[in-house]
């Protein structure tokens, strides 16, 4: 697609309105893109990283308030050593050589998951972005790194329970908006659109909370394949959805 065609697209989506206010993907099947070509599993990852930068660009056109990316779940630390250290050098590298495009674009980075599982090193980098970006007004860029949604949730219930037992909290009063609040995510809204690429019809341990009610959009398209075009093609697809929420339509 060219330059002017996608241009056009963006301001058609605008016009409709009705645009998600978070976007959240699971960027999925880079390993398969890269093994296809006879390219180690890491060429694949190195590869998504354009398809981040159009995701990033896409969003940010469209006046999009959060996209969050599912960059390294907790589960993922069971890959081959050599997989998760190359992915942890790769995520190192890009955050320094993306940290000046991101502010140009006006983006603010911000983190969900564990984040002292990371290595020492990629968390000075994490800290040094996050300060140098946190005054920007556009895209909240959320990347959930060492993140599992039921782990979200035990640590949610480990907070309140540690309330209640300093009786500062009754259990009465935990509510829906409290555990929210309590959760990773705290008071962002949660995703109205989840986009999974590589065609898995499957969350994998991702914002099991917040997605409760997000559209689920998956397309085949591998990662490394997934371009602006196909972000607005996503959205285009939202933006036909009939949200019920469990009413009558
Ligand atoms: C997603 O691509 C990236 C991460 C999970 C870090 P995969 O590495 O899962 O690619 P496939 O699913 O094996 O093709
Ligand atoms: C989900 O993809 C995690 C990320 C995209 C970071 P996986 O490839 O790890 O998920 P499964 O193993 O296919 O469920
Ligand atoms: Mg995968």
């Amino acid at each position: 697609m060219s330059q002017s065609e996608s241009v056009l697209e963006c301001q058609d989506l605008k016009a409709k309105g009705n645009l998600p206010r978070h976007v959240a993907i699971i960027m999925d099947g880079n390993g398969r893109w890269a093994t296809r070509r006879g390219l180690p599993r890491i060429a694949g990852h190195q590869a998504g990283r354009r398809s981040v930068r159009e995701v990033v660009e896409g969003c940010g056109e469209l006046g999009i308030e959060c996209l969050t990316l599912f960059t390294f779940s907790s589960e993922n630390w069971s890959r081959p050593r050599a997989e998760v250290r190359a992915l942890m050098r790769f995520l190192h590298q890009v955050l320094i050589e993306e940290v000046k495009a991101l502010d140009e674009n006006d983006v603010c980075l911000e983190t969900i998951g564990r984040r002292e599982d990371l290595p020492p090193e990629v968390n000075e980098e994490l800290d040094k972005t996050m300060e140098r970006l946190k005054d920007n007004k556009g895209l909240r860029l959320i990347l959930a790194l060492s993140y599992g949604g039921r782990r979200e949730l035990v640590d949610c219930f480990q907070k309140l329970m540690g309330e209640v037992q300093a009786g500062r909290l009754r259990p009465e009063d935990v509510d829906e908006a409290m555990v929210e609040r309590n959760l990773y995510t705290g008071d962002w809204p949660n995703p109205d659109l989840l986009i999974r690429t590589s065609g898995e019809m499957r969350l994998s341990n991702f914002l099991l909370w917040q997605l409760a009610y997000a559209e689920i959009y998956v397309t085949d398209i591998l990662w490394p394949d997934f371009r602006k075009a196909d972000l607005f093609q996503a959205i285009s697809e939202y933006q036909k959805r009939d949200r019920r929420f469990g009413r009558v339509g």
